[in-house]
């Protein structure tokens, strides 16, 4: 997998037409609402918050939220997530949009809703570039999702395999037998 170039899953034209239309639903959604505060989630969805903010026509602030993923084969069969690095800010009354990269198992993301929705927030969605439901074991409401994908490993516009690939302009994967 590592010296193997990713095939193209998800072309970087096509990438950029649904932020568009992503951010046009959202800056909808939220029309009118006070303080809209996007999530992003470390590291994976930098690239793509970067993109969706400068998308929304709405006034919006930005934080960061870090979690492990996956760190060992025990956390992967369990589930378990850490919080690696907290927010900046406080979050209560405010409402909450979290931008993931990917929803895979749905661990990630359950753990997400479950922490800052104890905080207090006055509204607490979630919206996903990419989401594989054949890998679902954790039933999380996404309100915003992109593109349903394959149960595939991918890498490109912010993620990444063992931190590689994060900066390729599409979303990209790598097949078994080019491993070599
Ligand atoms: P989940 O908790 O299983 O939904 O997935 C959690 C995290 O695993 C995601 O936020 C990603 O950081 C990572 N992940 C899952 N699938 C992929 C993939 O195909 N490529 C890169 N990262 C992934
Ligand atoms: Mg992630």
């Amino acid at each position: 997998m590592i010296d193997a170039k990713p095939k193209v899953l998800i072309s970087e034209d096509a990438i950029a037409d649904k932020v568009a239309r992503l951010g046009a639903q959202i800056s909808h959604d939220y029309a009118g609402v006070d303080t809209l505060m996007l999530v992003g989630v470390l590291k994976g969805s930098f690239i793509f918050l970067a993109d969706l903010s400068r998308r929304l026509s709405i006034p919006h602030t930005v934080d960061f939220i870090a979690l492990s993923s996956y760190g060992n084969a025990t956390a992967r069969l369990t589930g378990e997530v850490r919080l690696v690095m907290d927010l900046r800010t406080s979050i209560a009354g405010k409402h909450l949009l979290i931008v993931e990269d990917i929803v895979d198992t749905g661990h990630t993301l359950d753990y997400l809703l479950r922490l800052l929705g104890s905080r207090g927030p006055a509204s607490l969605k979630a919206c996903a570039l990419v989401r594989k439901p054949d890998r679902r074991e954790v039933d999380v409401p996404l309100s915003y999702v992109g593109f349903d994908i394959p149960d595939k490993w991918v890498v490109g516009y912010g993620l990444d395999y063992a931190d590689r690939f994060r900066t390729l302009p599409y979303i990209g994967y790598v097949d078994e037998g080019d491993t070599g």
